[in-house]
């Protein structure tokens, strides 16, 4: 088994990032490593530079990133944790893989659709092949398992038929060079939506920092956050059915289930006709205390430079090691001589 996922480093780590991905990184962590298989975890700083972005912040964020993830229970001594700027296998392979991806598949992805919006003309051409790197991502070390939020699917989609086509075009019918990967989506936390908006996802690139809650917030931010969220002014139900169609309700009942490892049902049987005075201070306080461990380390962490840079810089080596024999392989299937 071989788990391999990634995260752009292009601003805080949030609840949306940590329930729907990062908690199952750390999961996966501790069972796959523990029964021989390998877990790849990367900083996606190339995917990074498809949007405007500013140098300092990104290597800024780059190093937040590898304390946030670490305080959240990577232990960069079972899974390998590194950037794929360190690991020019990554580009190497999106560059191969270029000759079999269709314009036609990258123009469907909702992704680039979303984010050039009205102005393609103006978009980076990193931003259209975007899936294409994140397909190098994952089959350049034949992952099996992909972790990752419902936001996603898409594009994993993508690299498995990137794969396939691969396999079909330039392989023996016995010998496919590449292994389909498969998501992982966590059924309970696919997609943490936004404080603000029951129906746009929790997201980094909200302009408003009060549509989310950050890993690193403060607990009285956190308490603060929570009290202002949208809400609707009924009571909260006794079912699971009476969250239909009230989608702010559904999204903090969901977080609060999540959060506290039981079930929506148990929830609302606790908080059922409770109002959200009631309810939103006890989410706040799980939340805090959830959170205030994984702060504290965030904290210590990101004081030590020289520890981080020497994490992603040994995760690099390791990776490299197991990325080289794939892309070689890749060239050799497609014609290109190597001395
Ligand atoms: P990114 O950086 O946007 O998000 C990292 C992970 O967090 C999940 N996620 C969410 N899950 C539930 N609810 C939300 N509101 C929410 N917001 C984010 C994402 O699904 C993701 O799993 N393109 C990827 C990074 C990437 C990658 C890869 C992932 C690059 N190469 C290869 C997997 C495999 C991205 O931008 O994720």
């Amino acid at each position: 088994m071989r788990i391999v996922s990634g995260i752009q480093p292009t601003g805080n780590l949030h609840l949306g990032n940590y329930l729907g991905a990062i908690r199952n990184w750390v999961k996966m962590q501790d069972e796959v490593t523990a029964s021989g298989g390998q877990c790849l975890y990367f900083l996606a700083d190339l995917h990074a530079i498809s949007m405007p972005h500013t140098p300092a912040d990104l290597a800024a964020n780059t190093r937040e990133m590898v304390a946030a993830l670490v305080a959240c229970g990577l232990d960069p001594d079972r899974s390998i944790l590194f950037n794929q700027a360190q690991v020019p296998q990554h580009a190497e392979l999106q560059w191969l893989l270029n000759g079999t991806a269709r314009m036609g598949w990258l123009n469907r992805m909702t992704q680039w659709k979303d984010k050039a919006g009205k102005n393609r003309e103006g978009a980076s051409v990193a931003l259209f092949t975007y899936p294409v790197l994140q397909a190098a991502d994952v089959l350049l070390y034949q992952a099996t398992h992909v972790p990752v939020g419902e936001d996603q699917k898409q594009h994993l989609e993508l690299a498995r038929d990137i794969a396939q086509k691969f396999n079909n075009d330039f392989c023996a019918e016995d010998a496919p060079l590449f292994t389909l990967p498969a998501p992982f989506i966590p059924p309970e936390a696919a997609r943490i939506m936004s404080l603000r908006d029951g129906t746009a996802k929790m997201s980094k690139s909200d302009p408003s920092d009060m549509s989310r809650i950050n890993m690193t917030d403060t607990a009285d931010a956190i308490m603060q956050k929570v009290k202002k969220a949208k809400t609707d002014p009924e009571p909260l139900p006794s079912e699971k059915e009476g969250l239909e169609g009230r989608a702010e309700a559904k999204n903090l009942v969901s977080i609060y289930a999540v959060m506290a490892g039981t079930t929506v049902e148990t929830v609302l049987a606790d908080f059922g006709g409770e109002g959200f005075g009631k309810f939103k201070p006890a989410l706040g306080e799980l939340l805090v205390e959830k959170l205030a461990p994984i702060n504290a380390r965030f904290l210590e962490l990101r004081e030590d430079r020289e520890r981080l840079d020497a994490i992603l810089c040994k995760g690099a080596s390791k990776a490299r090691e197991l990325a080289i024999p794939t892309l070689e392989k890749t060239y050799e299937a497609l014609g290109l001589v190597r001395g």
